[in-house]
């Protein structure tokens, strides 16, 4: 059985139950959190495209994971999108998301040859890994912290299939004929995949999803500003058991025990550094 078979699309736009949305129930810091999501996972195609670069010859059922899981992220970022509007009229997501392209462009995606930044084709599953643990967990902390039912539902969707993805990532990673990584290397484009979400895409998304073209005068774009107002926004929801899963999730994928002591303790720290930040 090949990755691609058991990787099917789970909903779509006319299966969420929009009216089920719930205005007196929209808490102010997760709507700036969300709207900066949608921006995000809307960016998804420019992902398609360098990941089908890289892995360019490894057939049509490759290919065919990769435009699917594109189109599923796409879909994240037009849900999101989509409640936002409905909760804040003034958001409009395809206005928003032109200022992020405009401003926004990660250096590997601009590249022409077909490598990966990441030095192989199993460094760039880790590093995919990383980012779904990361969305799996946050989007399960989002249905479980949130009170407007549409949002929990959307949250809902949206964490299920991360975890899919991640397992799509998972199984490509240990798909490849390359030799294995060493521990340290893993770690090395882990850790690296996790400071770049410290970088512009984050702080930027924010900026674009919650200033307005014409407050930008008198609010320019400061990373470290923007960042730490994300930063605070998203922190909000989590509790120690999501931590404690997007641990495990990124310890399995380095290829370690997610239930050993290395887990606990990255856990642990992990939700002490959360912890301070959204302080
Ligand atoms: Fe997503
Ligand atoms: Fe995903």
């Amino acid at each position: 059985m090949t990755v691609a078979t058991v990787y099917k699309q789970g909903w779509t736009m006319d299966d969420v139950h929009w009216s089920l949305f719930d205005p007196s129930k929209v808490d102010p810091a997760l709507l700036s959190a969300v709207k900066a999501a949608a921006l995000v996972e809307y960016n998804a195609p420019d992902y398609v495209t360098y990941l089908k670069r890289v892995f360019a010859d490894a057939g049509a059922a490759t290919t065919a994971a990769l435009e699917q899981w594109g189109r599923e992220e796409t879909q994240h970022g037009r849900a999101l999108g989509a409640w936002a509007e409905m909760a804040d009229p003034n958001f409009k997501l395809e206005q928003a998301f032109a200022r992020f392209r405009k401003g926004y462009t990660p250096a590997h995606f601009a590249l022409s040859e077909k490598g990966s930044v990441r030095g192989s084709r199993r460094g760039e599953m880790i590093a995919r890994c990383v980012v779904e643990s990361g969305t799996s967990s946050y989007y399960s902390a989002i249905r479980d912290a949130c009170e407007e039912p549409l949002l929990k539902e959307i949250a809902g969707r949206i964490a299920a299939d991360e975890y899919r993805h991640y397992k799509l990532f998972y199984d490509t990673l240990h798909a490849q004929p390359e030799p294995d990584l060493s521990i340290w290397k893993k770690l090395w484009i882990a850790v690296g995949r996790v400071r770049e979400s410290d970088d512009d895409e984050l702080a930027y998304s924010y900026y674009c999803a919650n200033v307005s073209p014409e407050e930008e005068p008198a609010k320019p774009y400061k990373r470290r500003k923007y960042s730490r107002l994300a930063g605070q926004s998203s922190m909000a929801v989590y509790h120690r058991h999501h931590i404690q899963k997007l641990v495990q999730m990124v310890i399995k994928a380095l290829g370690a025990n997610p239930h050993g002591w290395l887990a606990n303790l990255a856990g642990a720290l992990l939700w002490r550094r959360l912890s301070a930040k959204s302080a």
